[in-house]
């Protein structure tokens, strides 16, 4: 089944809406497989983003995402990738349809307060790197007969 690594940055945090976001994942229909508030390092930050390394940002990058708790999701469902990026919007919020969570609750590229996978393969490489084995949920909610037919 796709999955997609979920995570709320660390404004995220400090703004108080990780619950509000976590929210909007919940009520689509998505399951939640894996969650955890955690404080990552900077080999960690640099290894999620590696694909940006030579970018001109790419410091300012790893500073925002050490610089406190972010909370690590993996959501799970068909076509959670494509949809979780659409949930989540552009990544300058100011583009960002309304309706969307860095549309509605964000004004800053660099202080868009959520991360989605771009790619089912991403979504697999990103929940290996930042949970451990065990730290996944096998669980079968019992919406899903109310989800998908
Ligand atoms: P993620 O879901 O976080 O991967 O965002 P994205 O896929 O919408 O954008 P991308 O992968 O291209 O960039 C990753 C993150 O780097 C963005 O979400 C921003 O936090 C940051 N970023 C991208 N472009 C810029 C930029 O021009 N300036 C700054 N300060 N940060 C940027
Ligand atoms: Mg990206």
């Amino acid at each position: 089944v796709e999955q997609s690594y979920i995570m709320i940055k660390p404004d995220g945090v400090q703004r108080g809406l990780v619950g509000e976001i976590i929210s909007r994942f919940e009520k689509k229909g998505f399951l939640l497989k894996g969650l955890k508030l955690f404080q990552c390092s900077k080999d960690l930050a640099q290894e999620h983003y590696k694909d940006l390394k030579d970018k001109p940002f790419f410091p300012t990058l790893i500073e925002y995402i050490t610089s406190g708790p972010v909370v690590c999701m993996a959501w799970e469902g068909d076509g959670v990738v494509a949809s979780a990026r659409k949930l989540i919007g552009a990544t300058n919020p100011l583009q960002a349809e309304p309706g969307t969570i860095r549309g509605d609750l964000a004004v800053q590229t660099g202080r868009n307060v959520v991360h989605g996978s771009d790619s089912p393969d991403n979504g697999k490489r990103e929940i290996a790197l930042w949970f451990k084995e065990g730290e996944l949920c096998q669980w079968e909610s019992v919406q899903t007969p109310w989800l998908v037919e």
